[in-house]
């Protein structure tokens, strides 16, 4: 039996006073459930009001989309793991397409920001895709996997084993395009596959969640596709009864 988990990703999207209003909406129609989880990653600033409306909904966690990788520092703008932490976050999204193809995020960097979220006690959820081109090029597994290797250079077997990771084909991204459920277990295959190595056969456990144009129409479809452990959903939560439903799928 799965015990899937619904992530929302809302991206630079609703502040406090939207968030607020978001999740009063979302908690009256979507009431405790033991079977699955949902966890929330709303802007930094919007945090508070998230997890301020979260009484007595242990179902419910909230994270951070980003992490700088010190822990104290001359950083001017940025949030550190254990900030996020002490704010009220139990989980950060690690390589997130965006941080590396916006922001120029490297692999290296996404190793380090795993470590520090570590050093926080963060849960990673660390996200790999390739783009297009790649995939075009044949090359997917290579690309996934050697971002995920990356991004657990720094960590422990057991450590690797207490993350979880987002399949999130780059071309899938706010494209409408979603990656049949066929092509989205091959690649959770080889990811599961490489995670059994990293984790010295404790990968058994890892979430893989798939992203990318996920909506109510393809969450039912995707979320029954073998090693497809959860859902990782921008644009479709951002509005609470899509994504209640969404989280009922
Ligand atoms: P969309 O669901 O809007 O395609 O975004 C996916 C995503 O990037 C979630 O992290």
């Amino acid at each position: 039996m799965k015990h899937p988990i619904f992530a929302a990703n809302w991206k630079m999207n609703q502040g406090p006073a939207d968030a607020l209003a978001f999740m009063r909406q979302f908690l009256a129609q979507y009431p405790r459930q033991q079977d699955r989880s949902v966890l929330i990653f709303p802007s930094a600033l919007s945090l508070s009001a998230v997890t301020g409306a979260l009484s007595d909904r242990p179902d419910i966690q909230v994270g951070v989309q980003n992490i700088h990788w010190a822990d104290t520092g001359a950083y001017t703008g940025e949030n550190s793991a254990a900030i996020a932490r002490g704010a009220g976050a139990r989980y950060v999204l690690i390589g997130h397409s965006e941080r590396r193809h916006v922001f120029g995020e490297t692999d290296e960097e996404t190793g380090k920001k795993a470590a520090a979220a570590e050093r926080a006690g963060l849960t990673s959820m660390i996200c790999i895709g390739e783009t297009l081109a790649q995939r075009e090029a044949g090359d997917t597994s290579t690309v996934v996997l050697r971002q995920l290797r990356a991004a657990c250079a720094l960590l422990t077997a057991h450590q690797i084993a207490g993350s979880l990771v987002a399949y999130e084909p780059v071309w899938a991204i706010g494209s409408g395009k979603t990656a049949t459920p066929e092509d989205a277990s091959i690649v959770h295959a080889a990811i599961r596959s490489e995670l059994r190595s990293l984790t010295e056969e404790r990968g058994e456990g890892v979430p893989i969640l798939y992203g990318g144009s996920v909506s109510k129409g393809n969450a039912v479809s995707l979320l029954a596709a073998p090693d497809v452990d959860g859902l990782l959903v921008g644009g479709a939560s951002l509005d609470p009864d899509g994504w209640s439903a969404i989280c009922r799928t």
